[in-house]
């Protein structure tokens, strides 16, 4: 056995989470699944819970569930995210929509909320849906971009926003963990030089949310948006979460008015009159089906509590770190170093990559690649064992090894 192998048999077994990798649906053939932070694995007990959703609630109950509970479920389990992940007091938070919906939903509200000023900045690399919403909104609103050009593996500091960020600025939108490197942006910094500025913050936590711990009240944050399919495993497509702080929430005005986000949705009155709190940010019908998978990984949130899943996601990340080092050693490194800067996936670049990952996804070592050459490995701390990481690790060894060359 070589030692990197002792080494993660050695930290499997004394892995305090070691039990909740048996709580997710196995899935044969798979050797090592490292895309957690795109897709999370399934909850085991999900499957009773959307057949007995499909018997009892939606069956049974028909139409009388809207009345009997479906009707809060957005805001319930908004609060129960915000509460284990976000670092979040209640009435702050919903889900709906998908993350680029909300996220058209909450800028274009900022940007109405500053329309004396004329200018959305965002990180130039941040994700594609964010720069498209971004254009889309500054277009709407008669405002310019401002690209933010950060480096590409430790992602936007105070140096960016100070270069950038200023009086015309009406909100700025950054991720928190870029979705290419990794990297962690410093959020609570971030957010104040930005309001200092006079404009608005608004986070994009698809890749934090469950695995990194964010603090939007203590840092008084705007506005946030995130996904709940990667480690919050709600499943394909399921809803995103929006997060408005409270002392916005009467001020501002999202564009897509619906019947749901109507002070009386049963009202059917002639115009449009907003709900108070976080219902005003509802257009439609909310997704039920979709926010069920959901419900089973915050319960294992809350059992392993976030702090320790912080914790397992950096001696993970750090253990990939070191096991790439030494066997991928023509490899580079394209996440931070610095562990404390590095969210729940490892990211490296090299120009065989490419040409290999379906080979490995064929094998059942599932990572993914990001153009133009980096293998993200996604290392989702309560479905991840150290092992399979280096299964992973070794297996891109060995495929690269392997590959013709041209
Ligand atoms: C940073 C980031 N923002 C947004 C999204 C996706 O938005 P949506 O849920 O609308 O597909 C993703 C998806 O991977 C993402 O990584």
């Amino acid at each position: 056995m070589t030692h990197l192998r002792a080494r993660a048999v050695d930290l499997d077994a004394t892995d305090p989470l070691r039990a909740f990798v048996d709580r997710f649906v196995p899935a044969p053939g798979v050797q090592a699944y490292l895309d957690g932070n795109s897709l999370g694995r399934p909850v085991a007990v999900t499957a009773e819970r959307l057949a007995g959703f499909t018997r009892e609630d939606w069956g049974t109950r028909l139409i009388r569930s809207w009345d009997e509970g479906w009707m809060e479920i957005p805001f319930e389990l908004g609060d129960r995210i915000a509460a284990l992940t976000l670092g979040a007091a209640a009435g702050q938070t919903l889900v709906a929509d998908s993350t680029t919906v909300l996220l058209y939903k909450l800028l274009d509200a900022a940007a109405g909320a500053r329309a004396d000023r004329t200018e959305i900045a965002i990180e130039a690399t941040n994700f594609p849906t964010d720069r498209f919403v971004a254009q889309a909104v500054a277009e709407r609103h008669g405002m310019t971009l401002r690209w933010l050009e950060a480096d590409p593996v430790h992602g936007p500091g105070l140096d960016e926003i100070d270069r950038g960020v200023g009086a015309q600025t009406a909100v700025v939108v950054l991720s928190h963990v870029d979705y290419r490197s990794g990297a962690i942006a410093d959020l609570p910094a971030i957010t104040a030089r930005v309001q200092a500025s006079g404009a608005l913050m608004l986070w994009d936590l698809c890749h934090s949310a469950g695995a990194v711990p964010v603090g939007l009240d203590a840092a008084g944050v705007d506005l946030a948006v995130g996904c709940t399919y990667k480690y919050l495993n709600g499943g394909p497509g399921s809803p995103a979460f929006g997060y408005v702080a409270a002392r916005h929430q009467d001020v501002l005005r999202q564009p897509i008015e619906g019947w749901m986000g109507a002070g009386d949705v049963f009202a059917m009155s002639r115009d449009f009159e907003p709900a108070t709190g976080m219902r005003r940010f509802l257009s439609g019908t909310p997704p039920v089906l979709g926010m069920l998978a959901m419900a089973d990984m915050l319960d294992l949130i809350e059992q392993a509590g976030l702090d320790e899943i912080r914790a397992k996601s950096v001696s993970l990340t750090s253990f990939v770190v070191e096991a790439a080092d030494e066997l991928l050693p023509e490899a580079r490194l394209l996440s931070p170093r610095d562990a404390s800067w590095r969210g729940g996936h490892v990211t490296l670049g090299h120009p065989g990559f490419e040409a290999i990952v379906p080979a490995l996804w064929g094998e059942g070592v599932i990572p993914d690649f990001r153009y133009p050459d980096g293998i993200r490995l996604g290392l989702s701390p309560l479905s991840t064992t150290y092992a399979e990481a280096l299964d992973g690790v070794q297996a891109i060894r060995g495929a690269l090894a392997e590959r013709p060359r041209g």
